[in-house]
């Protein structure tokens, strides 16, 4: 009897841990250990439609304001100079120097000079004005979210650098505002725009990796000596600030991006819930003890960000995706950009790689991938990759990325990247603060689409 009432003690622990799995797994939702609803999807407010697939009116020539003219403002003036369609007709910096340099480059591209702003508020007059369509935020992040939304409270378009948000609320924001404004809000994603990364979606959409099952993305590089460089490196060290401030994933977006686009994540799938765990923090430490001193301020000061982070994200139909965060590790760069299917596997970091069915096992040739990647090149990638290679911007991305934007507005057609994109990629910032907080906990991903995430089945980059 004794032994009797033991396996019956056994069977029912095993049954419990079975069922905590299974929970935990997102199989079942009546468990115990359901992820945690920290941030619950607030009701659309009255008379507000969602804007998938929004379409504005065409712009015959779209007149951009670039706000922010850092190591990344700079760029955007450069290539938005060649393309015809749109004109840079305001910039705006703190620092007059930048302001400047901006002037500078226009002129070298034959473009005329712009209005230029160095007040620190000056997005508010430049979004008031009405010869403006686009603001193009490309500020520290903390302005990213309140520029976008100003600019769209005053009618204009926007499109700003990575993160669009940094809190849940932020996110919200952008969305009722988008929603209400009827106004594009997109996220300057430009990994979305890589060569492999816009092949790998092409052989995603004509099913050569059967069901895309698993997938990886990180931002992995090396930022030590930029974060602690007090001169000509970001502007009033901003960057270096997150890292002490928070922990967590604080830049998911460039891993994320390009995968949820190959996943439909918000076109038939949605990103479910994350849990998320970070390393202690030791690179920083060690690298400011060698560079400035042990009793140096840098060395002393505490960082809360832990070296590597690594988020999990279970989808609603039951994909998986992993987000790596590491900028403070003396690492080779990786966005790993990895799509593990049912039919074949594709990979960029550390090797780039293909394998497809029946010869799973292996990479394929070097000779083989050639023609792979040729014969699914990306009908974008062949209007526009050379000029793109040609024009630069990390190998020619950002220049395809520039290019589509003002395609899009000038046709008046949906935009490849929308809100959603922007504040789902952006999320997972405070998603998994709070999940690192509490040692992994399941955290919900807010739908921020409020249930229209199933009304369409693919992404769609469209062309006239
Ligand atoms: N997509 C990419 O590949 C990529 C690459 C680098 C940086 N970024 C992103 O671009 C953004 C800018 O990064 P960066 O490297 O150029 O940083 P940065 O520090 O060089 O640039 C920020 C600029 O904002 C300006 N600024 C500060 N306050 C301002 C205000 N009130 N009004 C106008 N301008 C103001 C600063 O003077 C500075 O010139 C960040 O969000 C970063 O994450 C993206």
């Amino acid at each position: 009897m004794k032994r009797f009432t033991g396996l019956l003690r056994i069977s029912v622990m095993l049954l419990l841990a079975a069922g905590l799995f299974a929970c935990q797994s997102g199989s079942t939702r009546d468990g115990l250990f359901t992820a945690v609803d920290v941030f619950p999807t607030p009701p659309r407010p009255e008379g507000q439609t969602h804007v998938l697939e929004l379409r504005a009116d065409p712009i015959d020539t779209v007149r951009v304001a670039i706000i922010g003219l850092g190591m990344r403002g700079q760029g955007a003036v450069r290539r938005l100079s060649y393309i015809e369609e749109a004109k840079i007709v305001a910039v705006a910096d703190v620092v007059p120097e930048s302001v400047e340099r901006a002037q500078q480059t226009l002129e070298r591209m034959g473009r005329p000079p712009a209005d230029g702003y160095t007040a620190a508020d000056a997005w508010k007059e430049i979004s008031k004005r009405d010869d403006i369509d686009l603001v193009y935020i490309c500020t520290h992040w903390d302005l990213h979210a309140p520029i976008a939304i100003y600019a769209m409270e005053h009618g204009k378009h926007v499109a700003t650098e990575l993160p669009a948000a940094l809190t849940i609320e932020e996110a919200w924001q952008l969305v009722n505002t988008a929603e209400r404004t009827r106004r594009h809000m997109m996220m300057l994603e430009n990994c979305n725009y890589d060569f492999f990364e816009m092949a790998t979606l092409n052989m995603v959409q004509q099913g050569l990796f059967g069901e895309i099952v698993h997938a990886e993305g990180a931002y992995i590089h090396d930022l030590r000596s930029l974060l602690f460089a007090e001169e000509g490196g970001y502007w009033d060290m901003w960057r270096l600030e997150h890292n002490a401030k928070y922990d967590g994933s604080l830049y998911p977006m460039h891993g994320l991006g390009p995968i949820a686009h190959a996943l439909n994540i918000h076109r038939g799938d949605r990103m479910e819930y994350l849990v998320s765990v970070s390393s202690n923090q030791f690179g920083l430490t060690a690298y400011a003890k060698e560079k400035f001193g042990e009793d140096s301020d840098y060395a002393q000061r505490e960082y809360k960000k832990g070296d590597m982070n690594t988020t999990i994200i279970k989808t609603v139909k039951g994909k998986t995706i992993k987000i790596q965060h590491d900028v403070t590790s003396p690492r080779p760069y990786s966005r790993i950009h990895m799509l593990s299917g049912t039919k074949g596997f594709a990979q960029k970091w550390p090797r780039q790689g293909i394998a497809l069915e029946p010869n799973g096992h292996n990479w394929l040739s070097a000779e083989e991938m050639a023609a792979l990647l040729k014969e699914y090149e990306h009908p974008i990638v062949t209007e526009v990759g050379e000029k793109a290679r040609e024009v630069g911007g990390h190998g020619g991305m950002d220049f395809i990325m520039d290019y589509r934007l003002i395609y899009c507005l000038h046709h008046g057609l949906p935009l490849d990247q929308d809100v959603y994109d922007a504040v789902e990629w952006s999320s997972i910032i405070e998603l998994s603060k709070v999940s690192v907080k509490n040692q992994g906990m399941p955290v919900k991903i807010p739908d921020f689409t409020r249930g229209a995430w199933n009304e369409l089945n693919t992404v769609t980059y469209y062309t006239k």
